[in-house]
């Protein structure tokens, strides 16, 4: 039994960020816990790692493609459109819309982007202007922001004039998979699909006329095959899309979370700058601490068991990434922020099935990005509070207000 009353998923118990210690009593008292959700059907809440992954394991059980992977009840319509993603497909469909990004996305293909994404990183943070007293950005929008668009404008060879525009289109679409979808963000999906079947049908035509393929994930897609049958205009446009749309927020989130738990760690901050060979570990101990998502939703798709709870057919099942990654049974001091924490077990990038097809994109963009943001800045201080973006499933920042100096000039 529990005495816990804290709900949730009221985002009320979100304001402050994540509720930790809820999460730690649940973890003790009710690790599989009932929640209502208001003029809906509730969901059991999955706290352990254990149970996480148990539930990850088993994706015939536990379908993401049944109702989605968001708490909320969809509308039919929505919900079809949703199963067009990898995030809300079943095996075995999950399996062959997938096989042919491993490739592309797996490691030593992303590994040959390391320079190109370094020039990115460079460049961004080179229009950065300083006066006398350095110059004060919002970490989120004048500097992450831009970052992952235009890393897979590059990944996938998109002309460098379309960045920008894609970039709002991608802030835009994002808003589908979030709580706030909107006709403005639905829009924008369908302008990304269109954009995206062009780029497919010029770089088909320009390879028919004998241009060689690039070396881009774009030529490895379109030449690859979904279950025996080559890879049409409009399967590569679904992909594109979510590629876009998984990749964008989630980036983000990971950059600016990252730099306020260093900005609250100076210890920590300082250890990277002694030791840059640790940045790569600190990005991994970032995304446990303070990972861009909190979960991601199943549906049971038979009677079974769970932590001792008995789940029924056609229950919501909530795995709370946010709470496995704090999880005593794992992790030793689970609250201490430390980037020496290596290698770890953390599941802020999913587990099974579906586990991040971004994963090696992503941690290279991380690693990069504070390799260059450190190298740049030899002094980074806040310059006002935080805000948080007020969610029970995105856990990222509005605004960031920093003040950057490329020299420090106080006193050693
Ligand atoms: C720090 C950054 C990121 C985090 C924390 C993150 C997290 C996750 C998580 C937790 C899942 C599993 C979803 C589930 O089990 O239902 C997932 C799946 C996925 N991610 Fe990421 N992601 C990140 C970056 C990226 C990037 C950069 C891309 C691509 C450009 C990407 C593309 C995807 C895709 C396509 C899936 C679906 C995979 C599937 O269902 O087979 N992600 N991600």
């Amino acid at each position: 039994m529990t005495s816990v009353t804290v709900d949730l998923y009221d985002r009320a118990s979100w304001r402050g960020g994540a509720p930790h210690s809820t999460f730690a009593e649940l973890r003790r008292t009710d690790p599989v816990h009932w929640q209502e959700i208001p003029g809906q059907a509730g969901y059991w809440a999955v706290l352990r790692h254990a149970d996480v992954i148990a539930v990850s394991r088993q994706p015939k059980v536990y379908s993401a493609e049944q109702g989605g992977i968001l708490l909320e009840d969809m509308d039919p319509t929505a919900l079809q459109q949703l199963r067009s993603m990898l995030l809300a497909m079943d095996p075995p469909r999950h399996q062959h819309h997938r096989k042919p990004l491993t490739v592309p996305f797996g490691k030593p293909q992303i590994a040959t982007l390391e320079t190109r994404v370094r020039d990115i990183c460079r460049d961004i943070l080179a229009g950065i202007a300083e006066g006398p007293d350095g110059a004060v950005v919002d970490l989120v929008h004048d500097v992450a922001s831009s970052l992952p668009t235009r890393v897979l404008g590059e990944v996938l060879g998109l002309p460098e004039e379309d960045w920008d525009h894609l970039h709002h289109l991608a802030a835009l679409s994002a808003r589908t998979i979030g709580e706030s979808a909107d006709h403005e963000g639905i829009a924008a999906v369908s302008e990304l699909a269109v954009y995206a079947i062009g780029h497919a049908a010029r770089r088909r035509s320009a390879v028919e006329s004998g241009e060689p393929p690039p070396d881009d994930v774009t030529s490895l897609m379109l030449a690859s095959e979904i279950n025996g049958t080559a890879m049409d205009d409009l399967e590569f446009a679904l992909q594109f899309v979510q590629l876009f749309i998984a990749g964008n927020d989630t980036t983000v989130g990971m950059l600016a979370n990252g730099l306020d738990v260093l900005l609250e760690h100076p210890d920590q901050l300082a250890l990277l700058r002694a030791e840059p060979e640790l940045i790569g570990g600190a990005v991994e101990e970032i995304v446990r601490y303070a990972g861009p998502l909190h979960y991601f939703r199943r549906t049971a798709m038979v009677d079974t068991e769970l932590g001792g709870q008995q789940i029924r057919s056609g229950d919501k099942v909530c795995l709370y990434y946010t709470s496995a990654n704090r999880d005593e049974a794992v992790f030793e001091n689970p609250d201490v922020f430390d980037v020496r924490r290596a290698p770890t077990k953390h599941v802020a990038f999913g587990f099974g099935e579906h586990f991040c097809l971004g994963i090696h994109l992503a941690r290279l963009e991380g690693r990069i990005f504070f390799e260059e943001l450190l190298g740049t800045f030899a002094r980074i201080e806040r310059a006002g509070e935080p805000t948080k973006i007020w969610s029970n499933f995105n856990n990222g920042l509005d605004h960031l207000p920093v003040r950057l100096r490329r020299e420090d000039h106080r006193a050693p």
